[in-house]
């Protein structure tokens, strides 16, 4: 059974990246042509392959989210596939740095990319949603709780939290053209970047899980596809932690 609308089409950003890769697959396998936004030199093969294998129209565009005409004119592009409908933000930089190790430069270009271009995202998404749509803002639990047995990292943790905020403000902003805004925070989850850390990190983080272990990214992008799709047509400015408990001790 589809959950998302055959035949429209769905923005997501960050879309070459673990969770974002994942993300398209879901998206595609419910029958809508995805557009797939990254920064510029992004490897867009092992996407665009998906969505050909599930049979719908992809494009892969380099894009920086912190360029806000950038963004509209990528966005814009995607309309070329059809009705726009659905937007997945989850181009995001990682910077894991307590507060005092942390000059302004990183500050801005964290905040920048994270949230700015979350923000430049959502602008250009709710513009091609004429008819109405569903957006998922892409946070983090690092928006609700320090990470406990990792790096405190200071700026990413705030931009992650404006993420949570600014998709509540917007929900609200755009209840009246029909687009939904929501953000889901997972918990640690399993990319090829946690896959090079050392065997003895990823178990630390591991064991602050009350499921004991890393979330696969297969189990962020299916309550992603949840939150787009019909059966949480009531649901906006909601965060939905998805972290194997990691936020309930
Ligand atoms: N992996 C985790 O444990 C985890 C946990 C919580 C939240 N997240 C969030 O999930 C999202 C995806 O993370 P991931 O683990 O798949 O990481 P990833 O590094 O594999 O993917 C991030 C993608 O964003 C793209 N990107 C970065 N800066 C960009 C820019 N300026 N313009 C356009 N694209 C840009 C990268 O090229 C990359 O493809 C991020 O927002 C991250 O903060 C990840």
């Amino acid at each position: 059974m589809t959950v998302l609308d055959p035949g429209t089409v769905a923005v997501v950003t960050g879309a070459a990246g673990g969770i974002g890769a994942a993300v398209v697959a879901a998206i595609a396998a419910e029958g809508v042509s995805v557009a797939c936004l990254d920064r510029d030199g992004a490897d867009f093969a092992r996407v665009l392959g998906t969505c050909a294998d599930a049979g719908v129209r992809a494009v892969g565009i380099g894009v920086d989210v912190r360029d806000r005409d950038a963004v509209r004119a990528a966005v814009a592009r995607a309309g070329g596939l059809g009705r726009v409908r659905y937007g997945v933000n989850c181009a995001g930089i990682d910077h894991l740095q307590p507060s005092g190790r942390t000059s302004p430069e990183d500050w801005d270009r964290v905040v920048d990319v994270n949230l700015g271009g979350v923000l430049n995202s959502c602008l250009a998404e709710h513009e091609a949603m004429r008819e109405g749509g569903s957006i998922v803002n892409v946070a983090s639990v690092s928006a609700s709780v320090f990470n406990r047995g990792a790096e405190p990292h200071a700026a990413y943790s705030a931009s992650k939290a404006g993420v949570v905020s600014l998709s509540r403000v917007l929900a609200v902003e755009w209840v009246g053209d029909g687009v939904r805004v929501n953000s889901i925070s997972p918990g640690y989850t399993r990319t090829e970047m946690t896959d090079r850390n050392p065997p003895e990190r990823n178990a630390v983080l591991a064991d602050q899980v009350p499921m004991g272990r890393m979330a696969t990214v297969q189990e962020i992008a299916a309550p992603v596809v949840f939150l787009l799709g019909e059966g949480a047509a009531y649901v906006t400015g909601h965060d939905l932690r998805v972290d194997g408990g990691l936020t309930a001790w």
